[in-house]
């Protein structure tokens, strides 16, 4: 098969197209030819030598795909050779052919083709897992208040649409007026520009100093501080990204005082277990909302997987809204 992959750590252009072994499936594993992929910002961090994949998983880059099944490992039920899947991924996207454990396989949402299938798992299993989902996620719930940073990443698209899906007040902030505009137009309440604003004073003002129920957090020990200032009493702040650091100082008097908890996960290290209760959950809760079009995916271009360094240095400028989806046909 004919994968996207980094020779050596390094910037985009190390990835190449090259021909690899073909991946074979094990127990209660499925094989899939694949028609499309979608860039994570991890993948840049893969890429660059900085986030190798978990024990076990394939070293090939790659978080997310659509496809079809071309083989099913021992014990597979459920699913037949034929059917047409989206899956997440601990590894292997960007490839022609990936083996994946059939607990991380969903149904393509109805009114979906392959290629806009593919931008959903990553972002709509993490949104699921983190913001709504019971304890330890933040279980946002109608009539709450919620932020999320990075309104228009991949992650800031499907967040903003489900938590307006489910009855909540959304702000979001973004870097540019353009991105602003987007955050509104996706269903936004409120969207600040991080660079011409201060989000904790327009907070503060748009919602009479009450603050936010829930903060979905990409930035890290940057905002940790106003991340705390921002929210209500009883708040939850749900940490996914790191970008503006990880090493913060938290003042424990301000987390008391408002009686706040503060979460943070990563999906990919996680055990089947709790992937595979994630997809289930994130498949039987969002994906109505798919097929009723209340919430679609947002995906900025669509690129031939010959193409990975372009799409990497395009999410890598920041410049994207949505998601940047690979196709191998
Ligand atoms: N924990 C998990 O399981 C999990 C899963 C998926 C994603 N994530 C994290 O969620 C975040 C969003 O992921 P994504 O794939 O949706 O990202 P993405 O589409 O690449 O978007 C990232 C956005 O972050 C903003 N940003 C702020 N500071 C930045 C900086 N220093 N460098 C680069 N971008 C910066 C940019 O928007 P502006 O132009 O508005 O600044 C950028 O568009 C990432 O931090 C990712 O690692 C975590």
């Amino acid at each position: 098969m004919r994968a996207a992959v980094a020779a050596e750590p390094g910037g985009p252009e190390v990835l190449s197209l090259t021909e690899l072994p073909d991946p074979t499936p094990k127990a209660g594993e499925v094989l899939l030819a694949v028609a499309a992929t979608a860039v994570n910002r991890a993948d840049l961090l893969q890429r660059a030598g900085n986030y190798p994949p978990p024990p076990g998983a394939s070293q090939v880059i790659g978080l997310e795909c659509s496809g079809r099944i071309i083989a099913l490992g021992d014990g597979v039920t459920g699913w037949q050779v034929g059917d047409e899947v989206c899956a997440l991924l601990s590894g292997g996207g960007y490839a022609e052919l990936v083996s994946v454990p059939a607990v991380q396989l969903m149904h393509i949402p109805d009114g979906l083709d392959l290629v806009s299938a593919a931008a959903l798992p990553e972002v709509s299993c993490t949104v699921w897992s983190m913001v709504f989902d019971r304890a330890p996620a933040a279980e946002l719930t109608v009539g709450e208040r919620f932020l999320v940073h990075g309104g228009c990443s991949g992650i800031g698209t499907m967040a903003i649409q489900l938590a307006k899906a489910q009855g909540a007040q959304v702000f979001a902030t973004a870097g540019t007026e353009q991105k602003v505009q987007a955050c509104r137009d996706f269903g936004a309440d409120v969207a600040i520009n991080y660079r011409s604003a201060d989000f904790v004073e327009v907070i503060a003002a748009e919602t009479g100093g009450e603050g936010i129920d829930v903060i979905l957090d990409t930035v890290g020990a940057k905002y940790l501080d106003r991340n705390l200032a921002a929210l209500a009493v009883g708040g939850r702040l749900a940490v996914i990204g790191l970008v503006g650091g990880a090493v913060g100082e938290l003042n424990l008097a301000a987390l008391l005082a408002k009686r706040a908890t503060i979460h943070a996960a990563g999906l990919r290290g996680r055990p089947l277990e709790q992937k595979a209760a994630i997809v289930a959950g994130t498949e039987a809760h969002v994906w109505p909302l798919i097929a009723a079009g209340t919430v679609r995916p947002v995906i900025d271009r669509v690129l031939p997987l010959a193409d990975a360094a372009e799409a990497h240095r395009v999410v890598q400028a920041s410049s994207h809204i949505g998601k940047v989806v690979l196709v191998t046909g």
